[in-house]
Parts: structure tokens; sequence; C-alpha cells
């Protein structure tokens, strides 16, 4: 239902070169940014923040997909809603998940909801309704260049029969190890949207690398 999209995550390029590789994936074909936002408590490991977003945005021509790895993004959503387009909050935040779903849409941005691998899927069931993408992680969030869990496929396989069951429009999102491999399991099981660090900006050519991820099925 809907077309097949790669967001490049910006966690695994060249920081130094910024301004550089956002047009290096851009040009190489790059649907969507994703910016992995941690706050070395939600997860274990400390990213960037709201600067970092807003740097990224003065540069990118396409959309801005941020992924907060955040224990309270309620309270920090306002800093990141202007330059981004969608916003993925965790369902293990520690906040009303709901309320924070709907902020991030009333600021006229798309919503999505995340779970870790560990957390059962009927966490999410409650809100498939009212959201526009599901991400799935594939990896335990925190960091990039680890490998696929292909257990998580289960999950991807029920958020599409669900969507399908109930005529629900949300994306499928994927997250951590993707690559031409992984993608083709997880667009088969129903993904739509492929996030993917380590196979694009480590690419020997980037675009054949997005352009891969993007064709790939089994
Ligand atoms: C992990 C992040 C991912 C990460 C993916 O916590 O959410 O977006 O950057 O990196 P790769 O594709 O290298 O697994
Ligand atoms: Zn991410």
């Amino acid at each position: 239902m809907h077309p097949t999209l790669v967001a490049p995550s910006i966690l695994a390029c060249d920081f130094g070169r910024l301004h550089d590789e956002i047009l290096r994936a851009e040009t190489a074909g790059a649907d969507w940014l994703h910016l992995d936002v941690m706050d070395g408590h939600f997860v274990d490991n400390i990213s960037f923040g709201p600067a970092f977003i807003d740097a990224t945005a003065a540069v990118a021509k396409v959309p801005i997909d941020t992924h907060l790895m955040i224990s309270r993004p309620d309270h920090y959503l306002p800093r990141f809603i202007s330059n981004s387009h969608n916003i993925t909050v965790h369902v293990e935040a520690e906040c009303d998940v709901r309320a924070t779903l709907s902020a991030i849409r009333q600021a006229g941005r798309t919503c999505g909801l995340s779970l870790r691998p560990g957390t059962p899927f009927s966490a999410v069931t409650p809100f498939l309704a009212d959201i526009d993408l599901l991400l799935v992680m594939t990896v335990e969030p925190g960091f990039g260049g680890q490998a696929f869990q292909s257990e998580m496929l289960d999950k991807i396989r029920e958020a599409a029969h669900l969507r399908t069951q109930n005529e629900w429009q949300y994306r499928i999102q994927v997250d951590g190890g993707i690559n031409a491999a992984t993608a083709a399991q997880c667009v088969q099981a129903g993904s739509d949207t492929l996030v993917a660090g380590t196979s694009v900006f480590r690419a020997p050519d980037i675009a054949a690398a997005i352009r891969a991820i993007r064709e790939a099925r089994i």
C-alpha cells in the first residue's frame, strides 16, 4: 500500500562532515533522513540533541524522521517539533504515550511509535489506530552496527496483518541491522520503511546500497 522508502541513519555518517554527508545521502536517493536521539538514560548511549537536528534540517531537502530514544519525549517534544517531519517515540517511555502522540499530530507532524525487541507486540496494539508509523526495532536501541534480530519478523507480520484487517494506514518501519538481505525479509513480512545506517554510509557505493535496500525482495 505504501511505496518502499529508505531512510539512512545519520548516526552512521561522519559528523565532522555533516553537510557533505547529508548531500551525499540525498544525491544517492535517500527518501528520508533518520535521526537517532539518545539521552543516556533510556538507552546506554548519548548521540545528539535538538541543535544537531536543526543543523541537519537547515541543509536537508528530504523529510527529517526523528527517533526519540529518550525517557521523557513529552518534555523535550517542543525542541524537536519544528524541524522534524515525523517524530517517533517509544512505548516504553516514562510519559503519557497517547498524549505525546496526540501532541505530535496537533503540531502538524506525523507520529510514530516504537518498541524494543524485548517488548511484546501487545504493548503497542492499543495505539495502532492512532499512529502514522510503527517502528519495529530489530536491534536493541542504542548503537549502530548491530546484527539484525530475525525473531522480530513476527512483529512485522502481526503489524501488517492488523493493518489490513482494520484498514489502518500506518507505515511499518524497521531499524537495526538493515542491509539488502535483511531488508528483503522485512519487506516480505510487511515492512515498507527501511532505516539503515552502517550498510548505507559505510558502503563503497552509497547509491547502489540505497537502491539495493529499496528494491530488495526474496
Ligand atoms: C539504533 C538506532 C538505529 C541505528 C541503525 O539504536 O535506532 O537507527 O542507527 O544502525 P545500523 O543500520 O548500523 O544497525
Ligand atoms: Zn533509529
